[in-house]
């Protein structure tokens, strides 16, 4: 059995003792299987809309002798529970598009969901901003070197809180703490949009003015 990645375990590191959690898109089963041996009294559906996907999980969770523990569900997103089953949603490892699509989609499943847990490398902007749109804001956010990637893992909890547009760039608790990480991630992205730009002959101009603004943005938080 593998050993939980730093990225899994700091997704874990934000799911709550008590709470009924959904996993969706939980693949090989290892943050379900992690989370029920830490949190004896933790309730957890493991799904995945992949037929293949969740026969690993329900392999992996019979070798750990947890069949008792988690339930495995297969389909997409929060179609597989009713609302009143789960107070946890964990998403990680999936493009934000996806992850918005299945919160947007399933509003009334969130009715009793506390906090949603979302591990994405993809348009965090995009990600921030539809998130704290349903009712959610940013209680956590943190930043973990994992096998060469810097990977962001986000907690959001019920409640409202206005954001600009820097901090739904940026991510709001990651700018206050400007870790080193965070100084590495900025020069990356700096890199990667004056490449982009470099390549961008004519036209495009909205598209130009919308990358200018973010350098401009992170050239700022470089310093
Ligand atoms: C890259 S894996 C991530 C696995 C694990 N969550 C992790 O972070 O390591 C993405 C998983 O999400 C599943 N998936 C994609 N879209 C889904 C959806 N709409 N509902 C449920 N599962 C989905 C895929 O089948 C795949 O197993």
């Amino acid at each position: 059995m593998n050993k939980l990645s730093k990225r899994l375990a700091k997704v874990a590191s934000y799911v709550e003792e008590n709470s009924r959690i959904i996993d969706i898109g939980c693949d090989h089963g290892l943050l379900s299987i992690y989370l029920a041996k830490k949190y004896p009294k933790i309730k957890i559906i493991a799904s995945d809309i992949n037929r293949n996907a969740l026969d690993n999980a329900i392999n992996n969770i019979k070798i750990n002798h947890l069949e008792d523990r988690i339930e495995t569900r297969l389909g997409s997103g929060l179609d597989v529970v009713k609302a009143k089953e789960i107070d946890t949603v964990v998403i990680s490892g999936m493009g934000a598009n996806t992850i918005v699509g299945i919160l947007k989609y399933s509003l009334d499943k969130l009715k009793y969901v506390n906090n949603i847990i979302i591990q994405s490398n993809t348009d965090l902007y995009f990600l921030r901003k539809n998130i704290t749109k349903i009712g959610y804001y940013i209680s956590d956010e943190s930043l973990v070197r994992d096998g060469g990637i810097i990977y962001t893992i986000i907690k959001f909890s019920k409640g409202n809180k206005k954001y600009n547009y820097e901090e739904l760039y940026l991510g709001p608790i990651l700018i206050k703490n400007s870790s080193r990480l965070f100084k590495e991630k900025i020069d990356k992205e700096i890199n990667t949009i004056e490449m982009i730009l470099s390549r961008i002959k004519k036209g495009h101009l909205f598209y130009k003015l919308k990358l200018k603004k973010k350098l401009k943005i992170l050239k700022k938080r470089s310093n």
